[in-house]
C-alpha cells in the first residue's frame, strides 16, 4: 500500500491531496513506482481489464463485444431522451458491468445501484470528486459526498463482493467469479479495501470518463448543438462544421472522428506525476529546475490545442491527425506511461458502439429535420 499517497490526480487544475471521498487505496493516489501500484496495475490489467472473456470480445474489430453490447445500446436508444446525461451514464455503466464484470443479464444489476451510479456521475457527484481536499469542509462538498457519491461507491462494492466473487455461493453468482482475496493479498491490503479501490477507479475513470466522451465530446457534434469552448476566439478562427458535416465525417472514419472529438473536448482533462528525477521546467523562462518528487501536472485540455504541437489549425475539427500524437488515454508521458489508461480499448469501443447506434437510429435523422 502507498500510505503516503505520493501521487495526485488533478482535474481542472484542482489538486486532490486527501479527499475523504476516496479510500487511500484509490489509484488516484498511487505512487507509480511503488510496490502497491505495480501490484495493483498487474491485477487490474491482467485479471479485470484484460480478463480472457473481454480480450476475446475485443479482437477482430471488437465484433463479439459489439454483438454483446447491441441489446444494451438498443435499450438506451429506446429511452425518452437518450442524449441526456443520465441515460448515457446508465448505458455506460451497464455495459461496463457486462464487459468488465461479466454480468450478462442487465436485470441482475439492481435499479437502485444504477440510479446511484447515475447520481455519482452527475454534475454534483463529479464536483465532489474533483474539488480540492480543503473544500470538502464546506457543506456543499459534504452533501455531494454523502448524497451523490457514497451510495454508488458502497453499493457497487457490496454488489461485486456478493455477486462477482469466487467466494460467493454458486446461486448468488451473477457475474464472473473474481478472486478478490487473492488480488488483495498480492497488493497487501484487505479484500474490502481492494474492491473499493477498483470500484473508485471504475466509477471515476470508467463511468465518468466514458459518459463524458459520449455525452459531451461526441453527441453534441452529431446533434449539431456543439458550442465551441472559447466562443469568441474559436468562432473567429475555426467555424463550427454543420451537423450534417459532422455526421458525414463520422461515417467516413469513426476512429479518427472520435479521437478528434476527444482531443477538442478531453473527458479526462489533466494528468500528473511525481518527477522521478530533477527536471528543468520548460516554462517560466526555462530557468527553473524542479526537484525530484515535485508533483507536475499536464493539462490535456490546453495541451491538445497547443498550436506549437498541432499547428495553426489546432482549434479546427479535422479528423485524421497523427494518432501517435493524441494524449487522451496516455497523458503526456508517452504510450508506456506508468499510469496509461488500462481501459483505453474498452472505453473507445464502448463509446463507438453507442455512437454507431445513435447514427443508425431515428435520432440522427429526426434531429436533422428538427434542428
Ligand atoms: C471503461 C472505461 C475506463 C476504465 C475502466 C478506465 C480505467 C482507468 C484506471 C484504472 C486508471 C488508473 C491507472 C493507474 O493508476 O495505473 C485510468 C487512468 C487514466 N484514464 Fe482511464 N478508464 C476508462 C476510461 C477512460 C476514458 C474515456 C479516458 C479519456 C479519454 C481515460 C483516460 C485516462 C487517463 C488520461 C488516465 C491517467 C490519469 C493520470 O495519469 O493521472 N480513461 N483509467
Amino acid at each position: 500500500m502507498d500510505p503516503q499517497r505520493r501521487r495526485g490526480l488533478t482535474l481542472g487544475s484542482s489538486i486532490l491531496a486527501t479527499p475523504r471521498s476516496f479510500d487511500p487505496c484509490m489509484p488516484t493516489f498511487f505512487d507509480t513506482g511503488s510496490k502497491y501500484h505495480t501490484a495493483w496495475r498487474r491485477c487490474f490489467d491482467d485479471e479485470i481489464a484484460g480478463r480472457d472473456a473481454l480480450s476475446t470480445a475485443l479482437i477482430n474489430n471488437a465484433a463479439l463485444f459489439r454483438s454483446q453490447a447491441q441489446p444494451f445500446v438498443d435499450a438506451w436508444l429506446a429511452t425518452a431522451e437518450p442524449h441526456a446525461q443520465p441515460a448515457v451514464a446508465a448505458c455506460v455503466f451497464k455495459l461496463i458491468m457486462r464487459s468488465l464484470f461479466g454480468v450478462t443479464n442487465p436485470d441482475d444489476v439492481p435499479e437502485g445501484l444504477v440510479a446511484a451510479v447515475v447520481a455519482f456521475s452527475s454534475t454534483l457527484g463529479t464536483l465532489g470528486t474533483v474539488v480540492p481536499s480543503w473544500s470538502h469542509d464546506f457543506p456543499l462538498c459534504g452533501v455531494t459526498q454523502t448524497k451523490y457519491q457514497e451510495p454508488a461507491r458502497h453499493q457497487l462494492a457490496a454488489f461485486l463482493l456478493a455477486h462477482c466473487s469466487a467466494d460467493a455461493p454458486r446461486d448468488d453468482l451473477k457475474g464472473a467469479p473474481f478472486s478478490w482475496a487473492r488480488m488483495a493479498a498480492e497488493c497487501d491490503v484487505g479484500a474490502p479495501q481492494f474492491v473499493q479501490s477498483v470500484v473508485d477507479a471504475i466509477l471515476f475513470a470508467g463511468v465518468i470518463g466514458t459518459t463524458t466522451l459520449v455525452h459531451l465530446s461526441a453527441l453534441p457534434r452529431l446533434r449539431g448543438v456543439n458550442k465551441p469552448r472559447w466562443p469568441t476566439r474559436v468562432a473567429a478562427q475555426a467555424p463550427q462544421p454543420s451537423r450534417d458535416a459532422y455526421q458525414a465525417m463520422y461515417r467516413a472514419d469513426s476512429t479518427a472522428w472520435i479521437l478528434e472529438a476527444v482531443r477538442l473536448q478531453p473527458p479526462v482533462q489533466s494528468t500528473g506525476k511525481l518527477l522521478p528525477t530533477d527536471e528543468r521546467c520548460p516554462f517560466m523562462r526555462g530557468d527553473v529546475t524542479l526537484p525530484r518528487g515535485s508533483s507536475v501536472v499536464a493539462c490535456l485540455y490546453y495541451a491538445s490545442v497547443d498550436k506549437a504541437a498541432w499547428g495553426d489549425d489546432a482549434d479546427a475539427f479535422k479528423p485524421g491527425r497523427p494518432k501517435e500524437r493524441h494524449l487522451n488515454w496516455n497523458g503526456p508521458f508517452g504510450g508506456d506511461a506508468p499510469r496509461k489508461c488500462p481501459g483505453e480499448q474498452l472505453s473507445f469501443e464502448l463509446g463507438r458502439v453507442m455512437l454507431d447506434g445513435w447514427m443508425g437510429s431515428k435520432h440522427a435523422e429526426v434531429e436533422s429535420v428538427a434542428a
